[in-house]
């Protein structure tokens, strides 16, 4: 090998060097962020449940079966972030609860839940994402999700991803904000604390003619939406189907 191509190569070794370890200190600055911020997300979701909004789940798990008529079986909780909903799932029916969240802190969150409120026998925190669930057709009497869907851009593909894991004569409940059998007074209050105002609610962003849209979208005709509405306003928008 000649000077010339001992110097070039010399060059090219610490070059290529440099650009592996920019690389990495981008990437791996990156992904440190974006843990905290998951971390953060996950803890602060955690603290609601557990104190402003600690009344909403059991009111909505009793809500959902009431509606849906489904009181046992298979439940898969989607974006269950601390698990509070599916846990009382677990305690106010005779369910086996799958609770799936994209955020792995979540999931360790809602684990340590179940074991507090005595359901860890039957309510399995799991990571996946809605989009592109882990289970087989057919599986799931009943798919319920409060608080992720407004946050999802593609929501059809949420309901088609729910109606696919259904079983035939299961249910679906998917929206957010909280339960009518709440009184309206407790409502407000939350509402206020988490919020401000009740026009920033997520759900009430969108018109039910948009979720009308996106459920036609995914394919599903037998579908309601439904609205807890109180005099002052509208506290809960659910998009509830069957698969038949
Ligand atoms: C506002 S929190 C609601 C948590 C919980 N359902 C509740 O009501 O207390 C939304 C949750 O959805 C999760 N999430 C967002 N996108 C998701 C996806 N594609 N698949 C699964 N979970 C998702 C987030 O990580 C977060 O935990």
């Amino acid at each position: 090998m000649s000077r010339w191509q001992k110097w070039f190569a010399c060059s090219l070794s610490v070059a290529l060097v440099f650009l592996v370890l920019l690389h990495l200190s981008v990437t791996l600055g990156q992904t440190e962020g974006d843990v905290e911020s998951l971390r953060q997300a996950a803890e602060r979701m955690a603290e609601t449940a557990r104190t402003k909004f600690a009344s909403v789940y059991p009111a909505l798990a009793k809500q959902i079966i009431e509606d849906t008529g489904v009181k046992e079986g298979i439940c898969i909780d989607l974006g269950t972030g601390p698990g509070a909903l599916g846990i009382a799932l677990a305690k106010a029916g005779n369910f086996k609860v799958y609770a799936v969240d994209i955020n792995p802190f979540a999931v360790a969150i809602a684990q340590r839940n179940a074991v507090e409120a005595g359901v860890s026998d039957r309510f399995f925190p799991m990571l996946g994402n809605a989009l592109d669930l882990p289970f087989k057709d057919n599986f799931a009497d009943l798919v319920v999700s409060r608080g992720m869907i407004p946050f999802i851009e593609d929501k059809a593909a949420v309901f088609r991803e729910a109606y696919r894991v259904l079983k035939k004569g299961g249910a679906a409940y998917i929206g957010g904000g909280f339960s009518r059998m709440l009184d309206e007074e407790t409502v407000v209050k939350i509402v206020k604390e988490a919020w401000g105002a009740p026009q920033k609610l997520p759900m009430r962003r969108m018109p039910r003619e948009f979720w009308e849209e996106q459920v036609k979208k995914a394919g599903i005709t037998n579908y309601r939406i439904i609205e807890d509405r109180y005099p002052s306003g509208v506290y809960g928008t659910w998009i509830m189907f069957k698969k038949q």
